[in-house]
């Protein structure tokens, strides 16, 4: 694996102070990636729609500094400063250190915010950490003004993989592939790239409503669930389903047939749980009104015809996937029924988007 492009050579360091703000979306696995190798390589391909309304805005304000013998930085969220988010970016910035040395020049303060509630149950380590390593990439861009718009995004995903996997799908939009597989022209273990082949207009401006069911604290992380695949009894027999339905939702995706992505997408995410349901130790994320909902969602399947169909994160909340002719209709049926098993009623209307932007 080719890690060495991603060492830069030519740096000018002739720039005393820049700020750089870039907001980066969260996004939704359709193919799952739950288990991993060290330095985070995954045990197998994953894809996702990059989300469009979920999102973190982050700036970076560079300073140059003398002392080059340490990485310094300060930390705030939604203008506050945030101690007990640092050691998870200290850990990052050391991950990436040798791709990045001009992290040891400049004197970082970083503030973000997310455009959902904290502590929603989404996940912003992905929309976050894309946001960081955008940020860094335009410094390394002013400092290198050769790269390329290809190479910025693929070394901003390499880079935003090693704070967290997910994180490197959130660059670009709207499905991006993570992990080496024979059926993606250009797919890497390093980092995600663009699904590379036409989709069907029935899968353009997907929509994705997420259903908060449960905000409070995860009891088990997705590292240690990540882990725990180590010693599982079918990780080996996981590992293959997932690359082989990640074959057939490629076809599935160029073909238009809704009815196998339903298919596909569903029990991906069934088999998530299953695998933690399976762990040893073992554990379940989803809640009771998580079941109650995928019931509800099959049994308006079934009366209606609609092509509805659920995911799941490593979590309680349901993301409710439809194409968007069916938007108003599953919206009325989300509000005014789903919506009475969200915590306080509360869910977020999304849809896919085209990854990160420059502010
Ligand atoms: C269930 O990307 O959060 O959402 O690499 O340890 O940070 P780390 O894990 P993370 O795992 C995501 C797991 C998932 C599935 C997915 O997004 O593919």
């Amino acid at each position: 694996m080719n890690t060495a492009q991603f060492i830069p050579s030519a740096l000018n360091f002739s720039i005393e102070k820049a700020t750089y703000t870039w907001q980066t979306p969260s996004n939704i696995a359709l193919i799952k990636y739950w288990g991993k190798s060290k330095p985070q390589i995954p045990k197998n391909a994953s894809i996702s729609f990059t989300l469009n309304n979920c999102h973190t805005i982050t700036s970076i304000d560079f300073s140059k500094k003398s002392n080059t013998s340490e990485i310094i930085f300060e930390l705030f969220f939604e203008g506050e400063k945030k101690e007990a988010f640092k050691p998870k970016i200290a850990q990052f910035f050391d991950r990436i250190k040798e791709y990045c040395p001009y992290i040891f020049e400049y004197d970082m303060v970083i503030d973000s915010m997310n455009s959902f509630p904290h502590s929603s149950g989404i996940a912003s380590s992905a929309s976050g950490l894309s946001a960081i390593a955008m940020c860094l990439m335009s410094l390394e861009k002013e400092l290198n003004p050769n790269l390329t718009e290809k190479f910025i995004h693929q070394k901003a995903s390499f880079l935003a993989r090693l704070g967290s996997g997910s994180a490197s799908r959130s660059i670009e939009g709207p499905l991006v592939v993570w992990g080496e597989h024979p059926a993606i022209e250009g797919s890497s273990d390093l980092f995600g790239v663009k699904f590379p082949y036409a989709i069907h207009p029935i899968f353009e401006n997907y929509q994705d409503a997420i259903l908060l069911v449960d905000k409070g604290e995860k009891q088990v992380s997705s590292t240690v669930g990540h882990n725990l695949m180590h010693m599982h009894p079918y990780a080996d027999q996981r590992f293959i389903q997932a690359n082989e339905n990640l074959s057939k939702i490629s076809e599935i995706l160029q073909r238009g047939d809704i009815d196998a992505f339903i298919n596909i997408v569903e029990s991906e995410a069934l088999t998530l749980h299953a695998m933690m349901l399976t762990s040893n130790p073992y554990f379940i994320l989803m809640k009771p009104n998580t079941l109650e909902i995928i019931h509800k969602i099959w049994k308006f399947r079934e009366e209606t015809g609609s092509k509805i169909c659920f995911t799941l994160d490593a979590g309680a909340n349901v993301h409710v996937l439809y194409p968007e002719q069916e938007k108003e209709n599953i919206n009325n049926f989300i509000v005014k029924m789903l919506s009475n098993y969200c915590q306080k009623k509360q869910y977020i209307f999304d849809n896919s988007g085209f990854g990160a932007k420059k502010l």
